[in-house]
């Protein structure tokens, strides 16, 4: 059996944890590891170099992805599903393994219904996959932004400031909220849930005006103002999604025009998506590296390993197609009862 593993979308911490357990567990069912490079892209351009145990050795703390990724769509390009089905052959690829979010495990399951044997592995810091609990990457990327947030707090209050956290999450707000309950912030705006300007602005108002000093805002990327949509437009990619980023500055400015108080932005970015992944991320990556070199010995394949109830299980990819898990009720009413 040789097995081809990828990597498509943003990166995140556990990829690599992920990689090493596929490679490890293989080497016990004789299995041969073909590292795909750069995503998708790698079976476009016939990109791959092969995996043996000693080339996983130490990563299961390092971030990023040895193996590279983009946000390559095989399914923008002309020809583009056809070339990697020849790919796939040509390799000798009897299954690919794809470690990706929404995007990538679209294309997954989209080739899948081509014929393509494949078996997907959910991942992103976004934790928006719907069929798994939650993904690796998440608790990496919430832990970092704690820490950054708990700094930013003392420096905020030495200064008399209201500081606004810009952080990642493109349609969930699971970072923010996570991040925002965690660190105690005073309030936490979702991209499920738009605002308004003036309320955020006498929120705070009514706040320093009953004796508090400083506030912390955090900011979900994905946030958009009560009617108007999030992103630059003009800006996309291969999938479709608007390029995110800004809506922390624009909400310093107008805060502090309406409030009259000293406002900063802090924009976390790529920040909490790099370095090592949290020792709950190695553990999740290794088992669903585990979980999907099984599926692959049971010969199960269109489907994705998942989290439920804290057991490895699988979903068809066909149930998660375009679908996306967005904050739910409990959350969203945690950070509003500790908005304060
Ligand atoms: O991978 C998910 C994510 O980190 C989103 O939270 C964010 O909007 C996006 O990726 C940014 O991607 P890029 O690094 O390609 O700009």
């Amino acid at each position: 059996m040789r097995i081809g593993i990828l990597n498509g979308g943003g990166d995140c911490a556990g990829l690599n944890a992920v990689t090493r357990a596929i490679v490890r567990k293989s080497e016990e069912f004789g299995y041969e590891i073909v590292g795909i490079k750069h995503g998708w892209a790698g079976l476009l351009n016939v990109d791959t170099s092969p995996l043996k145990w000693a080339d996983v050795s130490e990563i299961i703390k390092v971030g990023g992805t040895i193996l590279h990724t983009t946000r390559t769509n095989p399914f923008s390009r002309k020809e583009g599903p056809e070339t990697v089905l020849e790919s796939v052959k040509k390799l000798g690829l009897d299954v690919v393994i794809a470690v990706g979010g929404e995007d990538t495990l679209s294309v997954a399951a989209k080739l899948a219904n081509m014929g393509l044997k494949v078996v997907g592995v959910p991942k992103t810091i976004d934790n928006d996959i719907v069929g798994t609990d939650v993904t690796f990457g998440f608790d990496s990327a919430v832990n970092v932004t704690v820490d950054a947030i708990d700094r930013i707090q003392t420096t905020g209050e030495s200064h008399d400031r209201i500081m606004i956290v810009e952080v990642m999450g493109r349609h969930a707000g699971w970072i923010a909220a996570y991040a925002g309950i965690a660190s105690g912030a005073n309030l936490v705006l979702l991209p499920e849930d738009p605002f308004d300007l003036e309320e955020v602005s006498d929120f705070l108002k009514k706040r320093h005006a009953s004796g508090a000093t400083a506030s912390v805002v955090v900011v979900g990327e994905g946030c958009s103002l009560k009617g108007s949509p999030p992103g630059d437009p003009t800006k996309v990619d291969e999938f479709g999604h608007a390029r995110l980023g800004g809506i922390g500055d624009l909400l310093a400015k107008e805060i502090e025009r309406r409030t009259g108080i000293e406002t900063r932005v802090v924009v976390l970015g790529h920040v909490v998506r790099g370095g090592p992944p949290s020792a709950y991320d190695r553990i999740l990556a290794t088992r669903l590296g585990v979980a999907a070199v099984q599926a692959v010995k049971d010969r199960d394949y269109g489907v994705m390993v998942c989290l439920h109830d804290n057991a490895m299980s699988r979903v068809p990819l066909a149930d998660i197609l375009g679908k996306m898990k967005k904050a739910d009720k409990e959350t969203i009413s945690l950070v509003k009862d500790f908005s304060i």
